[in-house]
């Protein structure tokens, strides 16, 4: 499903190969669940969350879907990034004007900043809207979540008197917190986020199941996908583990000097699934003093404007392409005006195949450069593909941070800001 390519890295096998005894090592810490036994819950999650569960997602994604024009989706970090970015992922792209009609309820991201103007937009949108609204928080008390929630809250209780209960979810940790506590007290329905899973690990748990389903998304295949991801990651082998590659390689890079990856599509669409891609990379490996600096870009849109300081800039960089090789839409380019002659051999291609086009020449440009560029290459964006790469960085991120000697499932240095916070509401 996910194909790694390696050939314009710069790296040699050689190297890749005195990585493999290490690789080992930690992969039977990881399914013999060892070290980090109390982090590691999302490993085999999708293979073992229950039909009840996933039923009860479905039920409750059925109610929103009946009784809502808007799905509100309060959360921050890993209780949201997933969700969006699949639903963008995979229906983006001018959504909300396609469906403007639709029964599907467009979903709006709460909490995930304290800008007033971004609440106070929100609000005017909900005026004369059915709403439900699904409150995201393993803590149960992150600041951002807790207060978009207390708005909105009273937003709904304004509009729906004490029946605005029926139409709150909560996701939250399954045994303790204070929205655990807060659905136990109100009654509000509450989806489980298993203790041993954490936030930017949760994606594909409740946490993002329910606005995905929402949004017209099959669960189903997502999980299907990301099961049979796990059994193309079975073997330790770097020769058939294309995420333990993909982990090895950016440890070479890193060690070489390499300071920042750049995380490069090709789909606007995929602006989402580069944040979580980023968020997982640097809460799991910025730490202790290390991590090379995970950042994204769009092409051919920033070959406009980072493109310049890629090609000719500090060599302190590496590309990791995410290269999706089909579409589904096929708008052919015909009757180029003669006034644009020297596009002439274009006419009756696809934009799709010149997408292609442009990501050919512009490894070539930047590999001859001394850009080393790693390629993923998915054959389309589905369901079942996305779950796929999920599970594929998820497995390459903590192969990766334990290489480089970190624990890929704390985020020690985001409490500070918290304290900090703290101290001036105390
Ligand atoms: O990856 C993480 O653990 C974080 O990004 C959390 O998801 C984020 O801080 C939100 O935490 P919570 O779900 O407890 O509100």
């Amino acid at each position: 499903m996910i194909k790694l390519i390696t050939d314009y890295s710069g790296i040699d096998d050689l190297d890749v190969m005195v990585y493999q005894s290490r690789v080992s090592k930690i992969h039977n810490n990881l399914i013999g669940e060892d070290t980090y036994s109390e982090n590691l819950g999302w490993f085999d999650y999708p293979n073992t969350i229950s039909e009840k569960e996933i039923e009860k997602i479905e039920t409750y994604s059925e109610e929103i879907v009946k009784n809502s024009d808007v799905l509100i989706v309060i959360g921050t970090g890993g209780s949201y990034i997933g969700s969006r970015s699949v639903i963008e992922a995979l229906k983006y792209n001018f959504y909300y004007q396609i469906y403007e009609d639709s029964k599907i309820p467009k979903i709006y991201f709460l909490g995930y900043n304290l800008s007033d103007s971004y609440v106070e937009d929100l609000l005017k949108v909900l005026e004369n809207k059915e709403v439900s609204v699904n409150v995201i928080s393993k803590s149960g008390s992150t600041i951002e979540t807790v207060l978009a929630y207390t708005v909105i809250e009273e937003f709904m209780k304004k509009k729906y008197g004490d029946s605005y209960k029926d139409r709150v979810y909560i996701t939250t940790s399954m045994t303790s917190g204070p929205l655990r506590e807060l659905a136990i007290r109100e009654g509000i329905k509450s989806l489980d986020i298993p203790n041993k899973i954490g936030g930017r690990y949760s994606v594909l748990t409740p946490v993002g199941l329910l606005a995905m389903a929402v949004s017209g998304i099959n669960i189903r295949k997502v999980l299907k996908g990301a099961s049979e991801q796990i059994s193309l990651l079975e073997s330790a082998e770097l020769t058939e583990n294309p995420a333990y590659l993909y982990a090895v390689m950016r440890n070479i890079l890193y060690k070489n000097g390499k300071q920042i990856e750049l995380l490069v599509t090709y789909e606007p669409k995929l602006r989402f699934f580069s944040e979580w891609w980023q968020q997982l990379f640097a809460e799991s490996e910025g730490k202790d003093g290390k991590g090379l600096f995970p950042t994204y870009a769009f092409f051919s849109t920033d070959l406009h404007s980072l493109g310049q300081i890629i090609q000719d800039g500090k060599r302190n960089l590496f590309e990791t392409v995410l290269m999706i090789n089909e579409s589904d839409s096929k708008v052919r380019i015909e009757n180029i005006d003669e006034v644009f002659g020297r596009y002439s051999s274009l006419e009756g291609k696809n934009i799709g195949d010149i997408n292609k086009m442009v990501f050919e020449s512009t490894i070539a440009a930047h590999s001859e450069n001394g850009i080393p560029n790693i390629i993923l290459e998915v054959k389309r964006l589905d369901e079942e593909r996305i779950g796929a790469l999920i599970y594929f960085f998820l497995r390459a991120v903590s192969m990766s941070g334990i290489l480089l000697g970190v624990n890929p499932f704390n985020q020690p240095g985001v409490e500070i800001y918290k304290r900090k916070l703290r101290e001036r509401f105390k």
